[in-house]
């Protein structure tokens, strides 16, 4: 089959199981071309694929319990030559909210169905700036079993809804951690190197040479925090929440969530 993976990683989390899940499908002699709609310059150019493909796979990290609005957009103009598609979220271990449902909706939109969708619970983007610790987990097998099954699904012409069961947050802790935000990460002078990384990194192009960041363009991914090697982009969360309820709450589930 020819497959398209189009993706949206500031932090690298999605970027990593987008890997895994290629490297399934390689070894099967799929073959598969990327789109790595994290950079804004992929975003805004003329999006047609003129490739006829069989499976279109989108992965994204979950924002707010939604599919970033950036990429939502993305997906909403891009033309793909293509009817079918699994979908792929990674989530920061709170909630994965509705993001899946509606990645399918805007899919389905444009005449592309979803044969499969798992939400895959990882690292959160703000673990340095909450500076809560985890031990690593993965789910390589689950991941591995998922696409073979997705695919499947594709072989066998069968559709999954995820409108019966998508997962609303009951938790009063999950809708706060999952609204938490920053503030405009700041550069500390005095231990900056002027490296620039932090301006490479952003999926926005909101950082200038000068360092100074766009306040309108920043869609506080916390790309800028990670990249910085000397600590030097700080920031701090905007909600008045206790340290209590974050300790207690960040990367307090890692279910999977899987539609097959
Ligand atoms: C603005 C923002 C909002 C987020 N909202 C949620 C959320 O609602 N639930 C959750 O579990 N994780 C949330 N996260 C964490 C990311 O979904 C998670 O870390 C993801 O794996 C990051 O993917 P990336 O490394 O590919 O950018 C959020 C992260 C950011 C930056
Ligand atoms: S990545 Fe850090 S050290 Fe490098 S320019 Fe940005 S803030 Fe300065
Ligand atoms: S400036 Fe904003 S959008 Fe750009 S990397 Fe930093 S947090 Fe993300």
């Amino acid at each position: 089959m020819r497959c398209l993976v189009c993706y949206f990683s500031p932090t690298g989390n999605t970027y990593k199981k987008c890997k895994e899940i290629i490297d399934v499908l390689k070894n099967q002699n799929h073959d598969v071309n990327m789109i790595n709609a994290t950079k804004r310059e992929i975003r805004v150019k003329n999006n047609i694929e003129n490739v006829i493909y069989d499976v279109l796979i989108v992965a994204f990290p979950v924002y707010s319990q939604r599919v970033p609005n950036v990429f939502a957009e993305y997906l909403k103009k891009i033309e793909i030559n293509c009817r079918k598609a699994i979908i792929i979220s990674t989530y920061g271990s709170v909630t994965s909210g509705n993001a899946l449902a509606q990645a399918a909706r805007i899919l389905k939109c444009k005449g592309i169905f979803t044969y499969g969708a798992i939400a895959i619970p990882t690292e959160h983007s703000y673990k340095s700036v909450f500076k809560i610790k985890i031990s690593p987990y993965s789910y390589s097998d689950e991941l591995r079993k998922f696409i073979n099954d997705a695919i499947l699904n594709i072989y066998n012409s069968k559709t999954v809804s995820l409108k019966s069961k998508f997962v609303i947050s009951m938790f009063l802790n999950q809708q706060l951690i999952s609204n938490i935000t920053l503030k405009l990460p700041k550069v500390n002078i005095k231990k900056c190197v002027r490296c620039k990384k932090c301006i490479f990194s952003c999926p926005m192009d909101a950082i200038d040479r000068n360092l100074n960041i766009t306040t309108d363009k920043c869609i506080r991914c916390a790309a800028c925090v990670i990249v910085c090697e000397y600590g030097a982009r700080e920031c701090i969360i905007k909600n008045s929440i206790s340290r209590k309820i974050i300790s207690k709450s960040i990367h307090g589930n890692k279910k999977l969530v899987i539609f097959t």
